[in-house]
């Protein structure tokens, strides 16, 4: 299964795909990656290694490779710097008590791309090869998983994929990379678990029906940039967006899923419309939330039933879901009209009981503090 022994070159780590491993020479200090440890901030600093693999349409997948972390040669002329045709996927790897390193359902990750894939007319990915990336990568850089015990950190993994293609007519390139590359990761936001605020936006709009919305593109996060710098500039952290067609029903906020939670415990978060993104997260809290004695329901919420609901009080706490955000807290919401509190800020700093108690149940699974009845946890080293 795995050899990562001796000579820099030639060695294999082995799953379906099979990786050619080179390692590098002058691999981070044991002082440089404890530094990065020690405070790791979110996709700022990057593992020695990095996972590559090329396809063509002559050759299908070949050349898997893990080897050292550096630029890509690329040229200027490839088709993902032109038509952004590219996709990408998000998940972490958590470090157990006992020391081993686990994924949280990257098969759902893989499925994920796989369906990215499709939408962006780029070539499949099995899911036991993307999986077994994921593994290698994670064996050779094992030493930059942050330890258990260490707060809310891991390894979040990035696995891509960009067309290469050099040609300038607009069609599915026939050259392609998929890659994966490592950041050790602390909380998203640098609130910590505080709140977070939101600006609605009533003017952008993150995706449309039969557009993108539901892969996981570049795309999509480039055309929320002005939203995001709009809320900014209103003193907030995200964006929420509305609906394309009626420019009513809550979507999502561009990197996260929503939760509102009701005063009588029902939990509602949009439905799937097409043009939202199937958050893994997403999809583990409404399971959790019912473990946890909650009526979850998946239907449309109107930008007008979330203000309506914090001035009546109906909802009490609202909160987002995503790999990197975790469980983040929403404590305002704010547009261009209003500017509304959510929840008590005087208790537990803003963090309602819910969002807390559905947090802690994912983090504790995460890092295999509680037993894994669905078998959400694949061992990766
Ligand atoms: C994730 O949660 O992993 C995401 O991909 C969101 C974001 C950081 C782009």
């Amino acid at each position: 299964m795995r050899c990562v022994t001796g000579a820099n070159r030639g060695a294999t780590v082995t799953d379906a795909w099979n990786f050619e491993v080179e390692l590098r020479s002058d691999p981070a200090t044991a002082e440089a990656r404890t530094a990065v440890l020690a405070k790791p901030g979110f996709g700022q600093a990057f593992t020695d290694h990095m996972v590559l693999a090329w396809w063509t349409t002559e050759r299908g997948w070949h050349d898997q490779k893990v080897t050292p972390y550096a630029p890509l040669k690329v040229s200027p002329a490839a088709a993902v710097l032109h038509y952004a045709q590219e996709i990408f996927e998000g998940l972490k790897a958590y470090r157990h008590a006992d020391g081993s390193v686990w994924a949280f359902r990257p098969e759902v990750n893989a499925a994920r791309f796989s369906r990215s894939a499709q939408r962006l007319a780029l070539p499949d990915v099995p899911q036991d090869e993307f999986v077994s990336a994921l593994r290698a990568l994670v064996t050779v850089d094992e030493v930059w998983v942050p330890e258990a015990g260490s707060g809310e950190t891991s390894l979040y993994l990035r696995p891509y994929m960009i067309a290469t293609e050099a040609a300038l007519s607009v069609r599915p390139a026939g050259e392609v990379l998929f890659g994966v590359i490592a950041s050790p990761a602390g909380p998203y936001f640098d609130t910590g678990p505080k709140p977070v605020s939101i600006w609605l936006s009533t003017t952008s709009i993150r995706a449309t029906p039969g557009g993108t919305g539901a892969a996981k593109c570049g795309g999509n996060y480039a055309a929320s940039l002005a939203a995001l710098a709009e809320a900014t500039a209103n003193g907030c952290n995200q964006v929420a967006y509305l609906d394309a067609v009626e420019r009513r029903w809550i979507e999502e906020s561009g990197s996260m899923n929503l939760f509102f939670v009701y005063s009588d415990g029902r939990i509602v978060t949009p439905e799937l419309s097409g043009s939202i993104l199937e958050g893994v997260t997403r999809a583990s809290v409404l399971e959790l939330a019912a473990d946890l004695g909650h009526k979850v329901e998946e239907r449309r919420i109107s930008a007008d039933e979330w203000r309506d609901g914090i001035r009546s009080g109906e909802i009490t706490e609202v909160f987002a879901s995503g790999t990197a955000a975790v469980i983040t807290p929403i404590g305002r919401l704010a547009w261009t009209e209003g500017d509304l509190t959510i929840g008590d800020h005087s208790v537990n700093h803003g963090v309602g009981p819910v969002t807390a108690s559905i947090r802690s149940t994912l983090l504790d699974l995460q890092y295999g503090r509680t037993p894994d009845p669905r078998g959400w946890l694949t061992r990766l080293a």
